[in-house]
């Protein structure tokens, strides 16, 4: 795979790093050209603690947990927000989502270990994947989940089985997918038709199966679950999937005589990655979900059931940033302009994956223009390995830091060792001061495995 061809015509936008407007955690800040956030100086702990190195702005973090918290409970006081743990995934922010108040989204067995691991009170969590293991359902059902989102019929019985087996009722959600077209990338878009992910409305499948989910033993059906996709910014589209659920709800009141006690929305809401993009933020985002529920459950009928949303990117994305030492470099006239970093597709998926979009800045020239278009390549063995393409960036010097803004969703957790590249560390950024929360890997790391 390589590259697309550089557009040769493209100018240097000459933003300094303080003109990134919405890609910028919180408490991001020039000081003396070097670029500081939560009071730490990026270069100086670049330097300390080398580089790739991912960093996150504790106080962003909580500030968004608490607006998604605060925003949802007072436009609709019966809502609970999970955090999506699948956007980031870690001990220390399970940890602050839990003194945050948030539930919890795990989809793997992993992630469940985790969340157990820190403590995360279990009736607070929300389990979901189309295709759990038995291990992985019986796991989550033992350890007292507070919900199973059911994908399938077949899942049904096997959670009804295990349930069964262990003596206890399950609580379910049913996942339907709402055929809504959600405006975003293909491989992002969950909820339209074609799609792995839960019960079909084509031919009214999930309508048929909901009698399926309340004639089976030991699960109680409690509502119903959709995701219309990710880095969403038309808040229309969440609108569509609001009515379109409750109109299921109100059909299966009708028909099957159950009132439904939670309603979740999924995730979705879209952040900037460029400086330019004008994602809605998560006010107007609870805004809309709230008073679409209100709307249209006055209309069809049905009582206000609970409302669950479970954002990941929105919360974490913009509090996350990666921290590179530039490398080597490489001019190709009439081509493009390569600046080799020394990390990648392996700490970062996404433009690789899904032709992401970041904004990048030299830390320790923080406050000199961006004068120049480059490509920020990767270290790896792939022509396509690139974090930034054709990107605005200071004058770029071997031995400079970069920083590239908005990597603190789907980049750790997507990461690999690629070319037995260990994966960063993490550290949190707080009142001037820095903790590493996961250490960087090692090489023992990588053959503990190996028998
Ligand atoms: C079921 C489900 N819920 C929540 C999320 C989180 O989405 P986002 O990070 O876009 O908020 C996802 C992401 O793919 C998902 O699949």
């Amino acid at each position: 795979m390589s590259l697309p061809k550089s557009d040769l015509t493209k100018k240097a936008d000459q933003r300094t790093a303080m003109d990134l407007g919405p890609v910028l955690p919180k408490t991001a800040e020039v000081r003396d050209g070097h670029l500081f956030i939560g009071g730490v100086d990026m270069v100086k702990l670049a330097h300390e603690q080398g580089t790739a190195l991912y960093v996150f702005d504790e106080a962003d973090l909580r500030d968004r947990m608490e607006q998604y918290r605060e925003s949802f409970a007072e436009l609709y006081p019966n809502s609970d927000v999970l955090y999506a743990s699948k956007a980031f995934l870690n001990k220390e922010v399970l940890r602050i989502a839990n003194e945050e108040g948030m539930c919890l989204d795990v989809s793997g067995g992993g992630e469940l270990a985790m969340a157990r691991a820190v403590g995360f009170p279990m009736e607070r969590v929300f389990v979901h994947g189309n295709n759990k293991t038995e291990r992985e359902l019986r796991e989550a059902i033992e350890a007292g989940v507070g919900r199973r989102v059911l994908d399938t019929r077949i899942e049904l019985g096997r959670v009804s089985r295990i349930a069964g087996e262990l003596g206890v009722t399950q609580k379910v959600l049913m996942r339907i997918t709402p055929g809504v077209e959600a405006d975003t990338h293909e491989y992002i878009k969950t909820g339209c038709e074609d799609s792995k992910f839960g019960f079909t409305m084509l031919g009214d499948f999930a309508f048929g199966c909901v009698g399926d989910v309340l004639a089976a033993p030991n699960v109680e059906l409690t509502g119903f679950h959709c995701h219309i996709g990710s880095q969403i910014f038309a808040l229309h589209s969440f609108r569509e999937a609001v009515q379109v659920m409750v109109e299921f709800a109100a059909r299966v009141k009708e028909r099957y005589g159950l009132e439904i006690a939670d309603l979740d929305m999924g995730g979705g809401l879209g952040i900037a990655y460029a400086a330019d993009d004008a994602p809605s933020s998560i006010r107007e985002f609870a805004e809309c979900t709230a008073a679409a529920m209100k709307e249209y459950c006055a209309e069809y009928g049905v009582a206000e059931p609970r409302l669950l949303v479970e954002p990941g990117r929105s919360l974490v994305a913009n509090a996350g940033v990666t921290l590179y030492t530039i490398g080597v470099m490489k001019t190709l006239p009439n081509i493009r302009k390569y600046v080799g970093v020394d990390g990648g597709m392996s700490d970062n998926i996404r433009t690789a994956l899904y032709d992401a979009n970041y904004e990048a800045v030299i830390a320790n020239k923080a406050a000199d223009p961006r004068t120049e278009i480059v490509t920020l390549c990767g270290k790896h063995c792939e022509s396509g390995d690139a974090v930034v393409l054709d990107g605005s960036l200071q004058h770029p010097d071997l031995g400079d830091i970069v920083c590239v803004f908005g990597t603190g969703a789907y980049c750790y957790t997507m990461a690999s060792t690629y070319n037995g590249q260990p994966r960063p560390a993490i550290v949190f950024v707080r009142n001037g001061a820095f903790r590493v929360v996961t250490r960087r890997e090692t090489y023992e790391d990588l053959m503990a495995r190996d028998i």
